[in-house]
């Protein structure tokens, strides 16, 4: 799973998130890029098209609702069972329904906390109780970001991390 919130848990505002974060857009990219995202319709809908290099699933019960290049599913098993055959690294991107969705299935969250009082209309709850921090590192404000962050990486209790991709943080 890869996350973007405030301490309160915003994670978005009239359907996109209320920061502009180069930094975060980068790392993000380095995470995922390779791998397969899962994510709601509405944040398929604000991004607008498929991210180059990784596969899309997109969540919808709409059964109408397809797009090129997108896998759609219409439950958590279904997106699991697509992930499986992509064979890919599989990245929980949201939105909030989608993270309370799929987080059972989650061994690790790569978490960006971001440092902002934005007021938004898409909350999560901490999702990290099960899980452990095994890595944090504060990140200064940049040109490229209206507000400072801290990237975390959580590992589900009793498993290991998995070997991954190194992460400029
Ligand atoms: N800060 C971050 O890291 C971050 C990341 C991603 C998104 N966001 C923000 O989050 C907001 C969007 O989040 P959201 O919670 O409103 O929407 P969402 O989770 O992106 O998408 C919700 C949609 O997913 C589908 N869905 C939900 N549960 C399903 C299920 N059990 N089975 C099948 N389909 C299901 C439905 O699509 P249909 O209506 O088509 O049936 C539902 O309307 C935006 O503001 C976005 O910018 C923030």
């Amino acid at each position: 799973m890869v996350v973007a919130a405030t301490p309160s848990g915003v994670i978005g505002c009239d359907g996109r998130m209320p920061w502009h974060l180069g930094s975060d857009l980068v790392r993000f990219k380095s995470i995922t890029m390779g791998g397969t995202l899962v994510m709601g319709r509405k944040t398929f809908d604000s991004i607008g098209r498929p991210l180059p290099g990784r596969q899309t699933i997109v969540l919808s019960r709409d059964a109408a609702w397809h797009h090129p290049g997108v896998v759609v599913v219409n439950s958590s098993e279904t997106a699991i069972e697509a992930a499986e055959r992509l064979g890919k690294p599989a990245f929980v991107v949201g939105g909030a329904e989608i993270y309370q969705l799929m987080l059972p299935y989650v061994s690790e969250i790569w978490s960006t906390l971001v440092w902002s009082a934005a007021v938004g209309d898409t909350q999560v709850p901490t999702m990290t109780a099960d899980f452990h921090l095994i890595q944090a590192c504060r990140l200064p404000q940049t040109d490229r970001d209206s507000v400072p962050t801290e990237l975390q990486r959580w590992v589900r209790k009793n498993s290991v991390p998995k070997a991954g991709v190194p992460i400029e943080l």
